[in-house]
């Protein structure tokens, strides 16, 4: 699967994220090795710190449903500014490897990164 079409899959799930408080949607599709594609979105809760991020929704699908080697992520959100991934899903990530980053606004154009150029030095 080419990167639009990963970004368009997470564009896809704005509509579904959670945001009552923030007001700041964000959409994750997660590419497997294998092929299959997992989505997820941020879940906010009225106790703010209890928010999941859509990275981690989307990682938690596809490991509840027996993948664990990842590919590619694509965030999206709708607005101007890219939504770099916070330390804390860096790291969630990161515990099942390597993999590329990509992120993008309410703009056609997307950036990639690698893992490891967000997060040099992860716990291990
Ligand atoms: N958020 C994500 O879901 N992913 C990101 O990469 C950045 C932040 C969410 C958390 C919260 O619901 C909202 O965006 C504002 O921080």
């Amino acid at each position: 699967m080419d990167d639009h079409k990963l970004v368009a899959l997470a564009r896809e799930e704005l509509p579904f994220a959670y945001a009552p408080y923030s007001g700041y949607k964000v959409g994750g599709a997660l590419l497997t090795v294998e092929g299959p594609v997992f989505r997820g979105v941020n879940v906010e809760n009225v106790s703010y710190g209890l928010t999941i991020c859509a990275e981690r929704s989307a990682l938690v699908a596809a490991v509840a449903a027996g993948y664990r080697l990842f590919s590619t992520i694509a965030i999206v959100s709708e607005d101007e500014k890219e939504p770099m991934p916070c330390g804390a899903c860096l790291q969630v990530l990161r515990e099942f490897g390597d993999l590329r980053i990509i992120v993008a606004g309410k703009k056609q154009e997307f950036l990639s990164f690698a893992m490891e150029k967000l997060l040099p030095h992860p716990f291990t």
